[in-house]
């Protein structure tokens, strides 16, 4: 080889260089590489490795000795990486290639022998897809421990009177455990949506090599089992390529967060002066550096905030994966950032919500007070015509005019005398009152996913069973 020539192939990437006669331009390497975010992948990456060389070995393409070289090399990088002594190179573009670069320098010639049957393609999406589920769990965990701080809530305030609302105007009156089980009820949904979304995902893409699967005698199942997935995926050319997998748990999550920021909204309102129905502790809120008197509910503020970012990872995902030809493509490299940032994002998100809600603290009187204004009583008032046999329209009609004395005499209707009311209906008798308190009023929604505080507290019993 002449000293050109040897210049020529020291320079070329070792990876893939060999049919090259030029570096990468510096840019375009940095441009292309992944490695200072995927190599959060690197346990996801070396188990793959692990598993793939053991099928090698079972299959007789790797010897015994190049496997126990293999698996010892790993354990060392491994060391290496989480004694924070690796050293991570842009010029070996991802986290597959500088592990295995490492590998290869450390136990030499076995190392070279670990990408035999297998492609980056595959060794990707099997990564992610061990990475995702490996968060998921986390995510899911999380999420439960929101569940049950939701579940204490509403309990500890199962006879907890507010207003109840429909277009932001005081509609009938509620209990706060009741408005508590109803978020309860979305991380629930948010919950299985993971748990499916997990189920799907964990099929084994090892083995499907670049696209069309690879001409060693490979153990598909076997590796697959190693790994803890179902099985291997079905299909080569689709285990290399599709993200659907990312893109469900994107949907899951900006779901999750839609939810999370229709409760943040709830709070910011509830801890405002002017409803006053709940204080936020001093630890989840946040000063003004020019107002004195300022205490800011920055958490749910944020986190409402922070939904924005994880739609946008969703339609970021979209968007990739549309239009994308069979199989891997470039562009899938773009997955892991939204991926990561949307993870990132719903876990710090649950983790402040589930810290923060078993600290709220009800301002009974305010909700009660609240509740009493707006005529919150006031279809339970008709109700009642309707039990002593009026048509409910007329009911709807009665109680319309009795509101509309109330409301001139700047008072609520459960403060009308007998004979006011009577002025309305001869149905009406002294046991209106009873249904005209609020008391009276939730405690007579006693049904299934009703808001009597006898229906809330078994309502947290039932849904404690689920958690
Ligand atoms: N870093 C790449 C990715 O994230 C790994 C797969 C690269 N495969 C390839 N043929 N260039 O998708």
């Amino acid at each position: 080889m002449s000293a050109k020539d040897q210049k020529k192939t020291a320079k070329v990437n070792q990876s893939w260089g060999g049919r090259f006669s030029e570096q990468t331009d510096a840019f375009v390497e940095a441009f292309t590489a992944s490695v200072e975010f995927d190599q959060r992948m690197y346990r996801q990456d070396i188990a793959g490795s692990r598993a793939h060389a053991r099928m090698l070995n079972k299959v007789a393409v790797l010897s015994d000795d190049d496997l126990s070289a293999i698996l010892k090399g790993l354990d060392q990088v491994e060391q290496e990486i989480e004694a924070g002594e690796f050293e991570w190179s842009v010029s070996r573009e991802d986290v597959h290639m500088n592990i295995e670069a490492r590998l290869t320098a450390i136990i030499g010639d076995a190392g070279k022998r670990l990408h035999t049957g297998r492609s980056r393609n595959d060794q990707v999406a099997t990564d992610i897809r061990l990475y995702l589920r490996e968060q998921i769990e986390h995510v899911i965990n999380e999420a439960k421990r929101l569940q049950q701080g939701l579940l204490g809530l509403a309990e500890k305030e199962a006879d907890t009177i507010m207003p109840g609302f429909t277009h932001l105007q005081v509609a009938q009156p509620v209990t706060f455990g009741h408005h508590m089980l109803a978020w309860f009820e979305m991380v629930a949904r948010d919950v299985s949506r993971y748990e499916d979304c997990r189920e799907r995902m964990n099929m084994c893409p090892l083995g499907a090599a670049a696209l069309a699967g690879t001409s060693y005698p490979i153990d598909r199942e076997f590796s697959a089992k190693e790994l803890g997935f179902t099985g291997p995926m079905a299909n080569s050319l689709d285990a290399v390529s599709d993200r659907d997998f990312a893109i469900e748990f994107c949907a899951a999550s900006a779901m999750l967060m839609t939810h999370l920021s229709r409760m943040s909204e709830e709070l910011v309102i509830w801890s405002s002066a002017q409803f006053n129905f709940i204080d936020l502790p001093d630890r989840f809120c946040t000063g003004s550096s020019i107002m004195p008197q300022k205490k800011n509910p920055d958490v749910p503020e944020l986190v409402r905030g922070k939904t924005g970012r994880v739609n946008g990872n969703l339609i970021s995902l979209l968007t990739l994966m549309k239009s994308q030809p069979l199989a891997y493509n470039k562009d899938n490299q773009e997955d892991k950032e939204p991926l990561f940032d949307t993870l990132d994002t719903v876990r710090g998100s649950l983790r402040a919500f589930a810290d923060m809600i078993p600290a709220i603290e009800c301002k009974h009187a305010n909700m009660y007070a609240a509740a009493k204004q707006g005529f919150s009583t006031a279809t339970d008032l008709a109700d009642y015509l309707v039990r002593k046999g009026l048509p409910f329209r007329d009911a709807h009609e009665v109680v319309g005019s009795a509101v509309a004395v109330a409301l001139e005499k700047e008072l609520d209707l459960s403060d009308l005398s007998l004979d006011e009311l009577q002025g309305f209906s001869a149905m009406i008798a002294e046991d209106v009152f009873d249904v005209l308190t609020l008391e009276g009023s939730v405690a007579s929604r006693n049904h299934i996913g009703g808001t009597a505080p006898e229906q809330v507290r078994k309502a947290v019993i039932e849904a404690g069973k689920r958690i």
